[in-house]
């Protein structure tokens, strides 16, 4: 087996060869901005999972075993303890007790064109003042000011694939000591993230992470990083944080009954029941992530984007998204979506715009594949 150095502090197993062989995507499959196929050993321990459902030969807690396994996989990945991950079903669940603890008339900073499951969740706090407002993504740095109380960002956008300057709003929320929250959907998996910048990471795994849909992440600060924060309005959000879907789970796992209450530990308060069998999918598609290393992946995934940008006569980038509006792509390849769709492509269509995803199991021929049926040029 290659033993590959990687930057990140990971020592990477597997090469990127390696990893592709257990993948079984059938077509040119360029929509992780969607969902994410399984690898191969996360998909054979869901379906024994199922097999054991259905036979009912296992006691529950060895699925449940999943979710500390992904906490902790997940933590590594991102660059926190175990402790600070709270594990849920969707990114706009995890984020509710964060959107209940702000205060009345705060102020959420979002950029303009952000998933609405990052925006929603402060939106409905509208009756007691909160209001969200918007930037551009490359301005929203300068467009904090003293009346911010929280910004929220996506680290790498889902409708155009734009990557954030996380460095430069962080410094600015820190200045007028607003909160930051990172939702790492369509970055984690391929873009390095540090989750110990940011008051908040949310990850929903289903997309980069090649896990089932219905498990998601929520990093918090530690308890040391709270008590250190000197802004007054931190300590008394922190008081007003809840673990507001409390229930057996977010006691430590074992089933119990009436009071007192005994809430776990740090993070995993904020727990919710475990869809199971997701769970079981999830721990070893992160194990397989975290093998490979996130910047062996970044720069595979990056220079089969920019493949297909350099194709199409468009400037390269620092995405692994590949974004173009539906009227650009009207007027300068008419028909391609007709084309792809017979070339059996799948990409997908997000906020106007044509949506391409490259990943870890994408080759060179996948992106060939797409230029060809956008440009037609194999009929030219
Ligand atoms: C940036 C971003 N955040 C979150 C989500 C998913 O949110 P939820 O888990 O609430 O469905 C998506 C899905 O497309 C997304 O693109």
């Amino acid at each position: 087996m290659d033993i590959n150095d990687d930057p990140t502090g990971f020592t990477s197993r597997l090469t990127i060869a390696q990893a592709r062989t257990e993948w079984d995507v059938q077509t040119a499959f360029l929509d992780s901005c969607s969902y994410g196929p399984p690898p191969r050993r996360g998909w054979d321990a869901l379906q024994r999972s199922l097999d054991e459902w259905r036979a009912g030969s296992v006691p529950w807690p060895q699925w449940a075993e999943s979710v500390d396994t992904s906490r902790e996989l997940f933590g590594r990945l991102v660059g926190v303890l175990a402790d600070q991950v709270a594990t849920g079903a969707a990114v706009s669940q995890l984020l509710a007790p964060i959107a209940a603890a702000l205060p009345d008339g705060a102020e959420v900073l979002i950029p303009e064109i952000e998933f609405t499951s990052g925006v929603y969740p402060f939106a409905v706090h509208a009756d007691r003042g909160v209001r969200v407002r918007t930037a551009p993504l490359d301005t929203l740095a300068e467009a904090v000011d003293e009346s911010t109380t929280l910004v929220y960002f996506s680290a790498a956008q889902s409708a155009t694939g734009e990557v954030a300057d996380v460095p430069a709003i962080i410094s600015a929320a820190r200045e007028v000591g607003a909160f930051t929250v990172l939702d790492g959907t369509q970055a984690a998996g391929w873009l390095p993230l540090n989750a110990s910048e940011v008051d908040f990471l949310a990850v929903a795994a289903y997309k980069w992470l090649c896990a089932p849909r219905g498990t998601a992440f929520l990093t918090m600060p530690s308890p040391v990083t709270v008590a250190e924060g000197s802004h007054p309005r931190r300590a008394e959000f922190f008081d007003r944080l809840k673990p507001l879907a409390a229930g057996w789970f977010a006691a430590g796992g074992a089933a119990s009954y009436g009071m007192p209450m005994h809430l776990a530990d740090g993070a995993r308060a904020f727990d919710i029941s475990p869809a199971w069998h997701s769970w079981v999918g999830t721990a070893p598609a992160l194990e397989l992530l975290l093998d490979v290393g996130i910047d062996q992946i970044h720069t595979h995934d990056i220079a089969l984007a920019n493949r297909f940008r350099t194709g199409l006569g468009l400037a390269e980038s620092n995405s692994a998204i590949v974004s173009i509006e539906l009227g650009i792509v009207d007027r300068s390849w008419p028909g391609a979506p007709d084309r792809l769709d017979a070339a059996r492509v799948r990409y997908s269509q997000a906020g106007g715009n044509m949506r391409f995803g490259f990943h870890l199991f994408n080759d060179e021929s996948d992106v060939d594949t797409a230029l060809n049926a956008v440009t037609d040029y194999a009929t030219a």
